[in-house]
């Protein structure tokens, strides 16, 4: 059945004017345009036999002259107030009755342009609804469907996009806070988890998706002290970050403080000392293959302890001169620098990586590690579940960039070094990703190291099967290198200028008013571009079955309740502990 069976009594108006996506019609009956609305669709006859054009309404105006409409001067003879009802359409596609083997199919492109005079129809009701059904059956094949709720122009019409397309290339979820980003994020996951071999990690900046639980979602965290004294481990979902898994640059941005004038000597003598540790460590084990290759950045075990116990040495060194004993050449230069050192050795926020237990200092654990974050749904033992949930809420926010980026660049390392016919999609959700993925950075931070890896996995992330969803409420404070990589966005509610920016620039340019919206989005609404959504559209998500403990507080209902509380005293004492779960 054809779906744009239209009677010429439906018209809305002729087509008056045309540019190469832009078309302005004429409405003579002023209560169609008083109908009409900005952003509805509507369809254009084509001047090929089944096949229709369509738009959006990006404008309406009375009273005003055409020359106006397309934003151009008037011709000097043309009268410059004729009574004239124009609206002004972005054309956006093509619909085909008829493709190959299917009906009702509608293509981004455009083979055509209206002819003058062509007739106008609004796209209504029952049509607007088969028509979103249209679009929808034809975005992906069925069994690569992701649907994150309904169009907010029909809500009877479910929203689907090419689940490949959106991981493929990479995603952005964007929000003001409270926008609807979580649970958005929380929507996309519910649908990944009960594939049969689901691979996903979530890094959970603020610990808020505890309540994402069942089968095919598996948490973890980042251990925190009350875990060290426990002493669980990642058979309890507790996650380790031992300091030799540390790259050379984390380091010394972490240890070595860039304005001592010693520090080159201090970087210099961490890199040798570091790398005799790590030698050591391989010839005790008879690691032969591995020490023929390895570098300071290998991802080799050593023991710290011996490693500050040279530094020491080095620091007090005499040598002999040529009267008597003379300072040795690094002499005093380390002080700093070990002192630096053993306050991190000592801070126990910083246990999972100095204070990591045993097991996690033998060389076959990295490969535990990277097993228990990566392996797909069908790849794991009785613990199944090939959506990964990171909890990151007690890393400190100073190493917080060094962390995420530091798992995030393992788990690309395995990927990279998985043989092509054994890899695993996988994709990276990154909650708050403004946090370790700035757009501006001081070199030489610690948020600069996070950035390259970051950047490089958004460059090289594709052919690797290693998808990224950046999620952030301020677009504008992430690296334009990771979003200019990204292909699709899910834009809820922006309030900021700068930010809504941001989201205008992926909007190709006749469709740039889209992005007017963005300010008055409802909570959960978002409008979604990109190469995995046919049309731009704007989409109601549907609520996800958990929800993320996003702590939107109703202060004034907590204010009106008469309960005594005692918890200060108890938050002082985590606050000392650095730890909310320790007793
Ligand atoms: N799809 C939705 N349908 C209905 N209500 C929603 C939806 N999404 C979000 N909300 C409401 O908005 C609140 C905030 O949502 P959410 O935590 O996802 O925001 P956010 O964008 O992640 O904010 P932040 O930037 O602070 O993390 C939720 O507690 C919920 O009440
Ligand atoms: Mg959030």
């Amino acid at each position: 059945m054809a779906l744009f069976d239209y009677k010429d009594s439906d018209a809305l108006g002729n087509v008056k004017a045309v540019d190469t996506a832009m078309v302005v019609v004429s409405v003579e009956n002023l209560e169609l345009l008083r109908k009409l609305q900005v952003n509805r669709l509507v369809v254009l006859q084509s001047s090929r036999a089944g096949q229709h054009l369509v738009g959006i309404v990006q404008k309406i105006i009375r009273d005003t002259t055409i020359a106006n409409a397309l934003g151009t001067e008037p011709e000097a003879d043309q009268p410059k107030n004729v009574e004239q009802n124009t609206v002004r359409i972005a054309l956006i596609g093509t619909f085909f009755d008829r493709l190959g083997q299917r009906e009702n199919v509608f293509r981004r492109t455009l083979e055509t342009v209206p002819e003058i005079d062509a007739r106008c129809f609004p796209i209504e009701g029952d049509r607007l609804t088969a028509f979103m059904r249209a679009i929808s059956s034809h975005t992906g094949e069925d069994d690569h469907r992701l649907s994150l709720g309904t169009y907010t122009l029909d809500e009877n019409a479910e929203a689907y996009l090419d689940a490949n397309r959106f991981f493929q290339r990479h995603a952005v979820i964007v929000g003001s806070t409270g926008s609807g980003k979580s649970w958005t994020t929380a929507r996309l996951l519910e649908q990944v988890a009960p594939l049969a071999n689901a691979n996903a990690v979530l890094f959970d900046i603020h610990g808020e998706y505890s309540p994402l639980q069942g089968d095919g979602i598996r948490h973890f965290r980042i251990a925190g002290p009350a875990d060290l004294e426990a002493g669980s481990g990642l058979d309890e979902g507790v996650v380790y970050l031992p300091y030799w898994l540390l790259a050379y640059e984390d380091m010394t941005t972490m240890l070595i403080d860039r304005s001592d004038q010693n520090a080159p000597n201090q970087a210099m003598i961490l890199s040798r000392t570091v790398t005799a540790a790590k030698r050591a460590f391989l010839a005790a084990g008879n690691h032969n293959d591995v020490l023929a290759n390895f570098t300071i950045d290998s991802p080799v075990p050593y023991d710290m302890q011996q490693a500050l116990k040279e530094l020491k040495r080095l620091d007090a060194e005499m040598v002999p001169g040529t009267r008597g004993e003379k300072q040795g050449e690094f002499h005093g230069r380390l002080s700093r620098f070990i002192a630096r050192l053993e306050n991190k050795l000592t801070d126990r926020r910083l246990g999972f990586m100095m204070a990591a237990p045993e097991e996690a200092q033998q060389f076959e654990w990295l490969a535990k590690l990277a097993k228990s974050l990566m392996a797909g749904t069908r790849d794991q033992g009785d613990k199944k579940g090939g959506v990964k949930i990171i909890d990151f809420s007690e890393v400190p926010s100073d190493v917080l960039p060094l962390v995420v980026s530091r798992i995030a660049s393992l788990i690309f390392s395995v990927q990279q070094w998985t043989r092509k016919s054994q890899r695993h999609p996988i994709a990276l959700l990154c909650d708050e990703a403004h946090l370790y993925m700035p757009s501006r950075n001081d070199a030489g931070s610690v948020g600069d190291a996070a950035l390259r890896y970051f950047e490089r996995i958004a460059k090289e992330g594709r052919k690797y099967g290693v998808g990224m969803v950046v999620i952030s409420q301020r677009p504008s404070e992430v690296s334009r290198t990771v979003l200019s990589q990204c292909n699709n966005f899910v834009a809820l509610r922006l309030t900021n200028a700068d930010d809504q920016s941001v989201v205008q620039r992926m909007l190709p340019d006749s469709l740039g008013g889209f992005a007017d919206l963005l300010p008055v989005l409802d909570t959960g609404e978002a409008l979604v571009v990109g190469d995995a959504s046919l049309l731009p559209s704007r989409i109601r998500i549907t609520e996800p079955k958990a929800h993320p403990d996003s702590g939107t507080i109703n202060f004034w209902d907590e204010w009106e309740r008469d309960a005594q509380r005692e918890a200060i005293a108890s938050s002082v004492a985590a606050w000392r502990k650095q730890s909310q779960t320790a007793k």
